[in-house]
């Protein structure tokens, strides 16, 4: 983790080669990510990025086409100065799949020293069956050998879409490379309130003695979206809700709401630590499955915006087209901690597509007071992600007045000023590539322990083919999901509103 503004001097001259240059991530995320980078000065003055596309496309047209990526993103316009000297750092190269001397061709281009910094990173972009054949490609060309220069991979998310497969692309990977040479992206942990959860709790003496067993009832870790799985319905449909975001954002969240605090704030001490608590997660009882995991599926319904409009949007299976999946937009796991400091407590975890809101936060039960006045609201501790980045605590208080009776407020501080600066994932994980520092991908162990957790249930739920429950589009959590409770009096916090446990 980078610990403070490293100025742009800090990083070496390099070269950022992106394969699938035009593919949707690089149009939406990685262009305008750069550009703004370049634009507030923390790109290297000899930074150069080549674009590797199928198509022949000459350099006249690829960065007409780049200024039209920047005119989509920045509606509002741009410095013509700051775009000049962004457009002169592109190149293109076209490496068509026919060409079998594709690779060399690319070294060729890579070895005019007087255009291209040979510390070489490539960003994988691409098809996952690709990233293999793309790394073993390089490496025969001898574009992967670290001699004077370093050379970096970025894998693209996901990495595997089981155990055994994320241990054959490793394989495939490390035949080739370091692993201080990969760098495997889960945008998530690009997102600076990700980066706030280890800090709120370590740089604050007042949170690590009441973060434990002796105090917190439960955990819940939500990430819900309110949209529904737009035109990906064939990737979505073999990957589901799951495999899409518990196996690898949600399960970051909550790796970094348990850790142990870092021995140090280095790549190492934060992978070591989240490494650590990743792998003490009690495996899931397949045979009790039903206790321990839920799924469904959205049906047609009604979503609302922001001003309040309400929009009636079609089911996930009319979407698909296929009344027969059982792929679920609904995942919910109960997990449990093997240490010290969180044997006993349940961590409810869960993501959805087409829910009433779209929330992504950290929410914390406590235990029952020592004084009950009247029938009165445990304390909620809620770290907000995203849309609102904040830190809020529901505290019991005396209701003014005569008697003696207690009512529930909340303490509400925002972790985000309306100053502050507003960076993509994208952005900052761009710059932590060309820095070297490799805390906010994932290590290989991470990926192997998410797997290792979530594939059992993967595959028992692949092979249950009974109609997954429905729950409308737009609604909040399907009560049937209570099965996964621990106790009665346990159920989700639905909003991070006040009284959003009711
Ligand atoms: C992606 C998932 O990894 O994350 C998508 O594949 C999901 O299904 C997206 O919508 C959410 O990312 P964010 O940054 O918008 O919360």
């Amino acid at each position: 983790m980078t610990q403070t503004h490293a100025p742009s001097s800090n990083i070496d001259p390099c070269t950022l080669v992106l394969f699938g240059a035009s593919g949707n991530l690089a149009r939406v995320k990685l262009y305008p990510g750069l550009f703004r980078l370049d634009s507030i000065g923390r790109l290297p003055a000899e930074l150069k990025i080549l674009a590797v596309g199928r198509q022949e496309v000459t350099l006249e047209a690829w960065r007409a086409d780049i200024k039209s990526m920047l005119d989509a993103k920045f509606k509002k316009g741009y410095n013509a100065a700051a775009f000049e000297r962004f457009i002169a750092r592109n190149f293109y190269h076209a490496n068509p799949p026919t060409d079998p001397d594709a690779f060399n061709k690319l070294k060729n281009t890579l070895s005019d020293t007087s255009v291209f910094p040979q510390n070489l990173a490539y960003f994988l972009s691409v098809r996952p069956v690709d990233f293999g054949p793309v790394v073993e490609s390089l490496a025969k060309v001898g574009l992967t050998q670290e001699d004077k220069f370093w050379r970096r991979v970025v894998v693209e998310k996901p990495f595997g879409t089981d155990l055994n497969s994320a241990i054959d692309l490793q394989a495939a990977l490390t035949k080739n490379l370091k692993e201080s040479q990969i760098y495997r992206i889960d945008h998530y942990l690009g997102k600076s309130a990700l980066q706030n959860i280890l800090l709120q709790r370590f740089t604050n003496a007042i949170l690590e003695p009441i973060w434990n067993n002796q105090y917190i009832d439960h955990v819940q870790i939500t990430n819900t979206e309110m949209l529904g799985v737009g035109d990906r319905t064939q990737f979505y449909d073999s990957t589901g809700a799951l495999r899409d975001m518990i196996q690898s954002h949600v399960l970051q969240i909550l790796a970094l709401t348990a850790m142990e605090k870092p021995k140090d704030l280095t790549p190492h001490g934060v992978r070591d630590a989240k490494i650590k608590v990743l792998e003490q997660i009690r495996p899931i009882p397949v045979n009790e499955l039903s206790k321990h995991a839920f799924r469904a599926q959205y049906a047609a319904g009604e979503v609302f915006t922001a001003d309040g409009k309400g929009e009636k949007v079609p089911g996930y299976l009319e979407e698909l087209g296929n009344p027969n999946s059982v792929t679920e937009t609904y995942a919910a796991l109960k997990l449990f901690i093997d240490n010290p400091r969180w044997q006993g407590v349940p961590f409810y975890i869960r993501t959805a597509k087409r829910l009433h809101e779209a929330d992504t936060r950290i929410s914390i039960r406590f235990k029952k007071a020592p004084l009950q006045v009247n029938e009165q609201d445990q304390n909620w501790l809620i770290i907000g992600i995203q849309p609102r980045e904040c830190i809020k605590m529901e505290i019991q208080a005396k209701v003014p007045g005569l008697d003696i009776n207690t009512r529930t407020i909340q303490l509400d501080a925002a972790n985000r000023l309306p100053e502050d600066d507003t960076v993509d994932a994208y952005e900052a994980l761009l710059l932590n590539l060309m820095q070297g520092d490799n805390s906010n991908y994932l290590h290989i162990s991470e990926a192997e322990a998410q797997w290792r957790l979530v594939d059992p249930v993967v595959k028992a739920w692949a092979a249950d083919k009974s109609p997954v429950h429905q729950y409308p589009a737009g609604s909040s959590d399907p009560e049937a999901s209570k099965v996964i409770f621990e106790a009665e009096d346990q159920f989700w916090r639905y909003s991070i509103a006040l009284g959003g446990d009711k």
